[in-house]
């Protein structure tokens, strides 16, 4: 079986009061990677994720899993599951257990088996706590969280995640890296969007940039973050680690091939560059 999991061939798409959003975008994803989307305000992330899943129906180009093209709209739903922008637009259900148990009812799996896949879900997300709560009255980072255990529970290859980060302190930013790094760890394919440069740099195997509703770039943080005209057409800042790196070696106060992706690769380089 090939690696790449998913593939986009020249996706276009226009709402219906004729605003053309998304024009013949291409790309390709493999199986277990965690690719990161950027793009400024209305460049089209959501509206690409939200065709890559069925939720907006396809009129030109084509989405491929495994090779095949998925033309039905249930079906990419079946197959690619989307954690929401704002929670809100999400939660239906009036307890968090029901909510997260949602997905495995539909699918028809038997009691035993939605219990199984919701528990585990839950202790994921840390929030077993929560299970007989109402959704609504949750915090912000806690509906949050609700949201990506309801699409957790429901163990598609590829998940979606519309800005994961908007909105969580930075503690729930931390737990959420590390959710990534387990998903990914089991090879779940991951597609988030994000207007966090430091965020990528920490977590993407790949980026790729969106502007105007075409695909401006792709390419590893290194490539895309030291690229001018690409940070200023995606809004973006340089992230933080990589400023601070390039200026001790501008200044020569280090030598160094290897961009740090946290703070605790910094020290170590650093730490090291002191030794040797
Ligand atoms: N339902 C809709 N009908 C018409 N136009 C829409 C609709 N939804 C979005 N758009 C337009 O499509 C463009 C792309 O929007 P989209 O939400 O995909 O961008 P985005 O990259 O996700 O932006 P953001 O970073 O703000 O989330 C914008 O110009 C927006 O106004
Ligand atoms: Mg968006």
């Amino acid at each position: 079986m090939s690696n790449i999991i998913l593939q986009i061939e020249n996706l276009s798409f226009t709402y219906p009061n004729h605003h053309q959003v998304l024009t013949d975008v291409s790309f390709q994803i493999a199986r277990g990677e965690k690719v990161f989307f950027h793009g400024s305000n209305g460049a089209g992330k959501t509206t690409l994720f939200q065709c890559i899943n069925g939720l907006l129906k396809i009129k030109q180009g084509v989405v491929r899993f495994n090779g095949r093209v998925i033309k039905s709209e249930m079906e990419r739903m079946k197959l690619i599951s989307i954690v929401f922008q704002n929670a809100e637009d999400q939660i239906i259900a009036g307890s968090v257990f029901d909510e997260v148990a949602f997905g495995p009812i539909n699918r028809g799996l038997s009691k035993e088996e939605v219990v199984e896949k919701v528990e585990r879900a839950l202790r994921i997300m840390n929030i077993e706590h929560l299970r007989n709560k109402p959704p609504h009255f949750l915090s912000y980072g806690e509906k949050k969280r609700v949201t990506i255990a309801s699409i957790l529970s429901m163990e598609q290859e590829i998940i979606i995640l519309d800005e994961p980060t908007a909105g969580l302190d930075g503690q729930q930013k931390e737990d959420l890296v590390e959710i990534l790094n387990n998903l990914a760890n089991e090879r779940r394919t991951l597609l988030i969007s994000t207007h966090e440069s430091d965020f990528s740099l920490r977590c993407a195997d790949r980026i790729i940039v969106l502007d105007q509703g075409k695909l401006l770039a792709e390419g590893n943080a290194e490539e895309i973050f030291s690229r001018y005209e690409i940070l200023k057409k995606a809004s973006l800042v340089k992230p933080i680690i990589m400023e601070v790196y390039e200026k001790l070696r501008e200044y020569s106060y280090l030598e160094s091939d290897h961009l740090p992706k946290d703070i605790k690769e910094f020290s170590n380089i650093l730490q090291n560059y002191k030794t040797k």
